[in-house]
Parts: structure tokens; sequence; C-alpha cells
């Protein structure tokens, strides 16, 4: 099932970028350069993008303009990305965040054992 807008009623064809890979979770998925990663992996299926760090409720798309901070993830090594402003470039690699993410230095691992 394809959920991207092909042709709208006011604005006509969608112009899209060149078709590239990401990687996300691991999982290898097809995305249109320069689109928002938000939106690629909400046209892959995942609605959600990351887990609140206290009680680890699912959060995806909310506000859609960089406002929210529903959408962060890890993106190429960086935390706390907002994925519906963010544009997909070819070979991205992705990952679910839980809470604030982790970082160089990141202690949860200790916390855990
Ligand atoms: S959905 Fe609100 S910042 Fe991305």
């Amino acid at each position: 099932m394809n959920l991207r807008i092909d042709e709208h009623p006011i604005l006509g064809k969608t112009k899209r970028g060149e078709k590239v890979n990401i990687v996300v979770d691991g999982e290898v998925i097809e995305a249109y350069s320069g689109e928002p990663v938000a939106v690629a992996l909400l046209a892959a299926g995942k609605k959600t993008l990351r887990k609140t760090g206290k009680t680890n409720e699912p959060r995806g798309i909310f506000c859609a303009i960089g406002l929210c901070t529903d959408c962060v993830m890890t993106v190429n090594g960086a935390n706390n990305i907002r994925t519906c402003i963010t544009p997909v470039e070819g070979k991205m690699i992705i990952q679910s965040q839980v809470g604030s993410g982790r970082w160089k230095g990141d202690r949860s691992d200790a916390d855990e054992q």
C-alpha cells in the first residue's frame, strides 16, 4: 500500500528525489531523497518513532513541524533528531530512541546490570 500522495488536487503531481535506502533499526527501507525521515517511516508502516523514558509509551508524528519533539530518533549516531523536519539522505542509519537516547559515556547499560 502506498501511503504517499502522488497527486494532490490543488498542488498537483508530487516531485520526488531519487529513491535511496535508509536503515531503520537494522531494516533496510526505501525512501526518497529529501522527504522527511518521519514521512518515509510512516510510508513504510512505522508509526512508533520513539518511546518515553519513564513509562516506555510509544510516540510518533504529532505536530509534524518540528515543535513537539515526539518524533525524535537517533540519526547517524546523533540523538534527539526531529525526524519530521530532517530530510532523507541515502545510507542514513536511524534508530528508535528511548527517552533522551544514548550518547558517548552513557551509563544506562551499567545501571541495568
Ligand atoms: S512531530 Fe513534532 S517535532 Fe516532529
